[in-house]
């Protein structure tokens, strides 16, 4: 009746931008990420028909705003009659500025819930189930190199790569710390239904698809680089050409893919990346990540650094 487990939040590369079924949470298109390793949730679920109502507790403090978005995933694994639910959630990294925080909790959710209610380990359907919650958070449910297809009804996932395969590091620059100004949910329905770029983003996706797919069976880092950053940047000109725009970028942001470029001319290994927030992903070469970490700590505008390998799947922990 109680179990914990740990996920890890992951980065898309190619990335999860729009949703065929908003009702079930369907994404519109494919994507790739790479989970990451040093970042982590932690959730703790007890079951006790005792209680009242779900409660959450977030790094130490009760939060009731993330609790239904939690409680109708727990419905979900465990089925509407369940038992109600304490939820303790461990975090080490910014929640909700647009690093991944709601994959990593809802991956993690699912695994523990499912545990504790003697339900299916089955990584499948527990990604599936993690999906309905946030889409980027079923891809939280495997390791290394993955990939989310859209398959007819549902989702499939899969490692295209484990970690130890291609070993590339992630060095985070956090702009701002604060939570995002508007959710991916609503700002992927108002790209959805204003942006005059949204049905060639939808068209393209598979070619993006396949080219990065590709380029990690090769282990082809410029392949990926460029295909990643192509792929970020439609995702964003979109948002800007929605109606409100949707600008997730601040000063330090530009800042930093600048430096990405100038490090790029000098022949380093990198490559950027950026999701529903300001914080600039730079993804590296291991034997670059120093050269990296140091030119983004020096970009003016970088509140904090943080820096990652590449990690593995969703799995229990044991808590007493
Ligand atoms: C920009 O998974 O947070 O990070 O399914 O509505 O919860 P919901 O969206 P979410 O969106 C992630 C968007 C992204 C790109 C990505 O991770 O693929």
């Amino acid at each position: 009746m109680r179990a914990a487990a740990i996920a890890q939040p992951n980065i898309a590369l190619i990335k999860y931008w729009g949703k065929r079924d908003v009702d079930r949470n369907l994404p519109a298109v494919g994507s790739i990420s790479i989970t990451l390793r040093e970042l982590f949730t932690e959730m703790c679920v007890q079951l006790d028909a005792g209680l009242p109502h779900d409660m959450l507790v977030v790094n130490g403090t009760p939060d009731t705003a993330l609790l239904p978005r939690l409680s109708a995933c727990l419905d979900r694994v465990l089925g509407a009659e369940r038992s109600r639910a304490r939820i303790d959630s461990r975090c080490n990294f910014p929640i909700a500025a647009g690093l991944a925080s709601s994959a990593s909790a809802f991956a993690a959710l699912t695994v523990a819930a499912a545990a504790a209610g003697n339900k299916s380990s089955d990584p499948a359907v527990l990604a599936s189930l993690a999906g309905r919650a946030s889409g980027s958070a079923a891809r939280s449910l495997y390791s290394g190199y993955v990939e989310l297809e859209n398959t007819a009804d549902d989702i499939a996932v899969c490692t295209l790569r484990d970690p130890g395969e291609w070993p590339l590091t992630v060095v985070v620059a956090i702009t701002a710390s604060g939570p995002k100004s508007v959710g991916s949910t609503r700002a992927m329905e108002l790209s959805r239904q204003t942006s005059p770029f949204y049905s060639s983003w939808i068209e393209q996706q598979p070619h993006d698809l396949g080219v990065a797919r590709e380029a990690i069976m090769q282990r082809d880092f410029a392949k990926l680089a460029a295909v990643s950053e192509h792929n970020c940047l439609k995702m964003h000109s979109i948002m800007w050409a929605s109606r409100p725009p949707i600008v997730y970028w601040n000063a330090a942001t530009m800042d930093c893919l600048q430096t990405v470029r100038d490090l790029q001319a000098q022949g380093v290994g990198v490559f950027f990346t950026m999701d529903a927030g300001p914080q600039v992903k730079a993804v590296c070469l291991p034997e670059h990540a120093q050269q990296v970490r140091a030119a983004l700590g020096a970009t003016a505008g970088v509140v904090e650094l943080m820096e990652s390998g590449l990690g593995d799947a969703a799995r229990l922990v044991n808590r007493a």
